[in-house]
């Protein structure tokens, strides 16, 4: 069978480990990627063979500092059999008529409205409902670590509500233009604007409130959950144990911080120390009646990578839920954290 034609429009954060993700895939190929700026992430791009696409009429800004360019964002469109739009929040929305235009595939990222594609996309929720559609969005960071435990959690107990304190870091490392210095900022209006956007991929009723945290590793929630059924912690933590894409740790082997976190995803030699995994401290869940009470951490630059995969998978129909998630995790090493 035909690999499926993936073209990157945003070569930033998401997209250039979309990319790398891509790459890794046996039944994917990677047409190409866009950028607006000649910076040394688009001269790099060019170092590693993947082609550059950029805004018409840009070329020669790219040119005069000899990164070769290998047509408009456009052009790139027109060759493949899907887009993963990685531009900054807001900006897919206005690109989707030219995926239109050109009859592909598009797969948004959590920056855009739901509207967008008015389908969102997490692959343990809701693998099977992407199936052949022409548009997708894969949730935010923050909403795709809370789906994970939440639907575990369902999956056991049924959900009667939950809920969430978001500690959100305030940027990602290499962002140098955003961020907060020696203060902590409250997300208002409350609720936040994450809970939901978890009902927009699974009907639980959740609310979230969110602070801002001068910090860029990872975020961290901390959740309480009230479920229907009695939960029982020891199944609950054998349970979660089963999923790949949730890394279970223990403050009882140092891992009591984001940092420790990061520090063992360097020590395991993850590419650019990315953790794809949910991170959920064990020694934190704790019980009391029905009431489920924990700690989980997100990294945010890199969780939301392999649903991007098992998106396109889905749309396409080329594989079921839990080959496409095998394939993809193998792929990425997922689950090789386990300590
Ligand atoms: N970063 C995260 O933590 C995170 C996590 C989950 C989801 N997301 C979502 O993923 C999406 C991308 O976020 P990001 O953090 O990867 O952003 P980013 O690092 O700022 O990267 C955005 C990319 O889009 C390109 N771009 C900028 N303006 C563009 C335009 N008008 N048309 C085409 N390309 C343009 C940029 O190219 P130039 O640099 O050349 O301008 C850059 O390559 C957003 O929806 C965001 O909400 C982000």
């Amino acid at each position: 069978m035909a690999r499926i034609k993936v073209g990157i429009n945003g070569y930033g954060t998401i997209g250039k480990r979309v990319a790398d993700a891509v790459m890794l895939q046996n039944d994917m190929e990677l047409v190409g990627v866009s950028k607006t700026r000649p910076d040394f992430i688009a001269r790099m791009a060019v170092s590693k063979g993947i082609p550059l696409y950029v805004p018409e009429g840009h070329e020669e800004r790219f040119e005069a500092v000899g990164i070769k360019v290998s047509g408009t964002i456009e052009d790139l469109v027109s060759k493949v059999d899907v887009i993963v739009d990685a531009t900054p929040g807001g900006i897919g929305a206005q690109n989707k008529p030219l995926y239109e235009k050109h009859n592909v595939r598009a797969i948004f990222q959590g920056g855009e409205k739901h509207d967008v594609t008015g389908f969102s996309f997490n692959a343990y929720v809701n693998y099977n409902e992407a199936k052949g559609r022409r548009f997708v969005r894969v949730v935010s960071c923050n909403t795709t670590g809370l789906l994970r435990a939440l639907y575990v959690i369902n999956d056991l107990y049924k959900i009667k509500e939950a809920f969430a304190v978001i500690v959100r870091r305030a940027a990602d490392p290499a962002d140098d233009k955003a961020g907060i210095i020696n203060t902590l900022e409250p997300s208002i209006p409350v609720p936040s604007h994450h809970g939901p956007d978890v009902r927009t991929v699974l009907d639980v009723p959740i609310e979230t409130m969110a602070i801002k945290t001068p910090t860029t590793l990872m975020h961290i929630h901390a959740l309480h959950v009230r479920t229907e059924k009695t939960p029982n912690r020891e199944k609950l933590i054998e349970e979660l144990s089963k999923y790949r894409r949730i890394l279970l740790v223990s403050k009882d082997l140092g891992i009591k911080s984001t940092a420790k976190a990061i520090e063992l995803a360097r020590d395991l030699g993850r590419k650019r120390y990315d953790i794809y995994e949910l991170v959920i401290w064990k020694d934190s869940i704790t019980v009391k009646g029905n009431d489920i009470y924990f700690y989980q951490a997100v990294h945010q630059e890199a969780i939301v990578v392999p649903e991007n995969i098992d998106a396109i998978r889905a749309m396409f129909e080329v594989a079921d839920k839990d080959d496409s998630i095998e394939k993809t995790d193998r792929s990425l090493s997922i689950g090789d954290m386990s300590i």
